[in-house]
């Protein structure tokens, strides 16, 4: 791996790592991801901005010395996960002097998850400065962006913002700066969507406080460094904004067809009805491109076999996530294909009661469905436009 310079003084010695494909054992990371961690030299102190994943702690560590950095003095935590705080003990080791500097909430969890001794810490508030010599790092707390002690770093000087995982991707890429393309825009939706959409309210007052520094970087620790703050910004105003869209999402699974031939159906009256529709067949779906896709869609209609005399597993998780994901979704409705019991629509009103959402006729078919279910099914797709 390599060090990569953003400005004098400023660089980055994280980790790629491209092959990693699934994160907290959820989240699926088809383009792998990044550990990014900062390096701060001034005329007098140098920081560390973060760490990296324990497994990739020796990468770390050589880009460190290919740096020529022989002492840090402060090891800045902006958020206690491990992926960005579990080297901080390996470096304690090697620069027993340095402190780690962080509030007082992630000092307990880092005290908890790491066994970081007390007498390591240096405690900052809101606003509080750190000197290294012409470059001062001044501490934002920002909660819940996705934990409750998650800070930004802001490098005065420079213009920086070090924002750990509040407007990362999990994009492994050799380039340090953001292309403003499709792919960088898409890895950051889905991170959003996977991370941060259950903290769209507390995003809000913290996106506007990033806003307020004017920064002139914006410096994650996943994914690549905005040069241009406007494009992820401006991205992220869009998201949490409280406007939805006139998309339909439809999560599904069928086991002998009946179910599908409903979906087919409903895909095909909503699109003559021009509405954006997207399928997804639970069964092959990427869990982070239905997020994905529950970012902006006013609707969702749920559709599933009974089996095992209820709703069919696979459509309970995705049901279980969309309901701990908090989505803008306004309705619901809920279709499928029954053989002799019909319990399935309470159980997905169940799954989704987190959710301030209105329902639509439930729409069940015994067996295989005939004419007249599909003239429901027409009916369906009306009252899904009306209420859009
Ligand atoms: Fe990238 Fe919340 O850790």
């Amino acid at each position: 791996m390599a060090v990569r310079k953003l400005v004098e003084g400023v660089y980055e010695v994280g980790v790629q790592h491209w092959d990693r494909r699934e994160f907290d054992e959820l989240i699926p990371l088809p383009e792998g991801t990044t550990y990014n961690a900062y390096v701060v030299m001034g005329s007098d102190k140098t920081a560390l901005i973060d760490t990296v994943d324990p497994s990739k702690s020796h990468i770390l560590f050589s880009n460190l010395r290919e740096l020529g950095v022989k002492n840090i003095d402060y090891i800045i935590s902006n958020h206690a996960e491990q992926d960005h705080s579990g080297t901080i003990p390996k470096l304690l080791e090697l620069f027993p002097s340095a402190k780690v500097v962080t509030n007082a909430k992630a000092k307990g969890m880092l005290m908890d998850l790491l066994h970081i001794p007390e007498d390591k810490f240096q405690i900052i508030k809101e606003g509080d400065e750190v000197d290294l010599g012409g470059k001062t790092l001044t501490f934002y707390m920002t909660p819940w962006v996705h934990w409750p002690e998650t800070m930004v770093t802001f490098l005065k000087e420079d213009g920086i913002v070090f924002s750990c995982d509040f407007f990362g991707a999990h994009l492994a890429s050799s380039e340090l700066f953001a292309e403003k393309d499709d792919r960088v825009y898409d890895a950051a939706k889905r991170y959003y969507a996977e991370i941060m959409m259950p903290f769209r309210v507390s995003i809000k007052k913290n996106v506007q406080k990033v806003k307020e520094l004017e920064p002139r970087m914006i410096a994650p620790s996943h994914g690549p460094v905005y040069d241009d703050p406007s494009f992820i910004i401006s991205a992220y105003e869009d998201w949490i904004s409280d406007e939805v869209k006139r998309e339909v999402v439809v999560a599904y699974i069928s086991m002998h067809g009946s179910t599908e031939k409903m979906v087919e159906k409903l895909y095909d009256e909503l699109v003559k009805r021009k509405i954006k529709t997207v399928l997804f067949n639970l069964s092959v779906a990427d869990i982070g491109e239905f997020a994905m896709a529950l970012v902006d869609a006013a609707a969702m209609v749920v559709a599933s076999p009974t089996v095992l005399g209820g709703l069919h597993p696979k459509v309970a998780y995705a049901l279980s996530l969309a309901n701990a994901l908090r989505p803008k979704l306004k309705l619901v409705g809920i279709m499928g294909s029954y053989g002799w019991g019909g319990m399935m629509p309470k159980q997905v009103r169940d799954l989704l009661s987190g959710l301030r959402v209105e329902y639509t006729q439930d729409l069940l078919v015994k067996g295989l469905p005939k004419e007249e279910d599909y003239r429901r099914i027409e009916e369906l797709a009306d009252e899904i436009v009306s209420r859009l």
